[in-house]
């Protein structure tokens, strides 16, 4: 998909309030993650954060270096609005895939399940977080357990651990890659939490 067609896609859907990924809060799992971590002063990077509530968390607990990235400018306006003292250039309007920068952790909330399920598609989301990462950074998410129907329009797009580990073992260390023990009831038992560690 074109960058604009993708870009007019996601601002269709936040208009038409068909955002059935919004948890509304920060996901259990990233937040259990987010509290064991002790060094705020970590550049982190959330792609595809839609309204960021991972990030709001992440501010509001001390961690000033966080970047909220979207395609669509609706959701970073929500965010702003919810949180106007967050620095307006840390909320990036851009293509995850044409992004450049560096930081020492990624976080990953159903971005990876919203784009089309191709091989190349996903090669090349490892192959730009790899770019994105420090030397040792991390990416850490929750990825869908569930599996992939075929239908290329109907989202998220689903995988098993297998699957991912194909994409992820090139460029990354696996520390953890196992089913989600806190997930929301709505997910139970539909998500893999993952820490991967740049090799
Ligand atoms: C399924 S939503 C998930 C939003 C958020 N992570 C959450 O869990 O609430 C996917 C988000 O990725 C954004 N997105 C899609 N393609 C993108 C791209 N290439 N670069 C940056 N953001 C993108 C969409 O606008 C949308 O906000």
């Amino acid at each position: 998909m074109k960058n604009i067609e993708n870009q007019n896609y996601w601002t269709q859907r936040y208009l038409e309030k068909r955002t059935g990924w919004d948890l509304g809060s920060p996901s259990t799992p990233l937040q259990t993650y987010i509290d064991q971590l002790n060094d705020k002063s970590i550049s982190i990077l959330i792609p595809g954060a839609g309204n960021g509530y991972e990030a709001e968390y992440l501010y509001n607990k001390g961690f000033k270096n966080v970047y909220i990235m979207d395609i669509s400018e609706l959701p970073l306006q929500s965010f702003s609005n919810r949180n106007p003292n967050f620095p307006k250039e840390q909320l990036l309007l851009a293509d995850f895939f044409e992004h450049t920068g560096q930081y020492d952790l990624i976080l990953e909330q159903t971005f990876f399940c919203s784009f089309p399920p191709t091989e190349s598609n996903r090669l090349a989301y490892s192959k730009k977080i790899d770019a994105l990462l420090k030397p040792k950074g991390k990416l850490v998410g929750v990825w869908f357990d569930i599996p992939l129907s075929g239908n290329m329009e109907n989202r998220p797009f689903g995988g098993d651990k297998k699957m991912y580990l194909n994409y992820f073992t090139p460029y990354f260390k696996v520390h953890v890659f196992d089913p989600c023990y806190n997930s929301i009831p709505k997910r139970g038992g539909q998500e893999l939490f993952g820490v991967f560690v740049k090799k």
